[in-house]
């Protein structure tokens, strides 16, 4: 099984950009703060499905501590001149549905500045990764209409999808199990 309390990837974006996809800590608080206030209100809009001006510190504590066992967390770390910088991250939580399967619910997010290099498509790749080790069958996400982005990139992930629209969200399942994906 894969240890995702220690998960530490190293990649290069399709621009030549390295970085690394890492477990999250408990000390990125700060570090988590600082890319939440670069993101637009519609990046926001479109992950938290409400407007979100600021993290509370309960919300940062449960972005950033979490169990790596029924919660895990990656987060996109680029290194700069004066330090390391996060650009984007992604979380699953996972559940038993209703026949006692294990499935999980997902989410993540990139910064503006780094949307379209491929890192939304990486996100998901290592949080699949991690959670078929697990024998976790099926991803959810609730997503906007309007987000062509996610959207297209779940199409686009070769696994079977099943898209149910309600209200002002689409829900979407991910079969896992399916063996001819990337
Ligand atoms: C959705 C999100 C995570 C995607 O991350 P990203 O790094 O921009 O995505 P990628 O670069 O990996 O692109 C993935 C696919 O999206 C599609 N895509 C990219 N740019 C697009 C655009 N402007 N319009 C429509 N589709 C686009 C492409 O199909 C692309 O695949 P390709 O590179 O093979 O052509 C990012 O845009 C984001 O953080 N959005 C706000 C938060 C959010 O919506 N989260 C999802 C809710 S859980």
């Amino acid at each position: 099984m894969i240890d995702a309390k220690s998960y530490n990837v190293k990649e290069t974006l399709r621009n030549g950009m390295q970085v690394t996809v890492r477990a999250i800590k408990a000390d990125d608080k700060e570090a988590i703060l600082e890319s939440f206030r670069e993101l637009t209100d519609e990046t926001l809009y479109s992950r938290f499905f409400a407007p979100k001006k600021e993290l509370s510190e309960g919300e940062l504590k449960q972005l950033t501590e979490v169990d790596f066992d029924r919660i895990v967390a990656l987060v996109v770390t680029h290194s700069t001149g004066g330090g390391e910088r996060i650009i984007g991250g992604g979380r699953y939580i996972a559940v038993k549905d209703a026949g006692g399967a294990d499935k999980a619910e997902f989410a993540m997010i990139v910064e503006e500045d780094c949307q379209g290099l491929g890192l939304g498509k990486l996100i998901f790749r290592h949080l699949l990764s991690i959670a078929r080790a697990r024998r976790i069958s099926k991803f959810e996400a609730e997503v906007l209409p309007a987000n062509d982005r996610m959207l297209n990139l779940l199409r686009k992930s070769g696994l079977p999808l099943h898209m149910v629209t309600r209200d002002d969200s689409v829900y979407v399942s991910i079969d896992l199990t399916f063996a001819g994906q990337q």
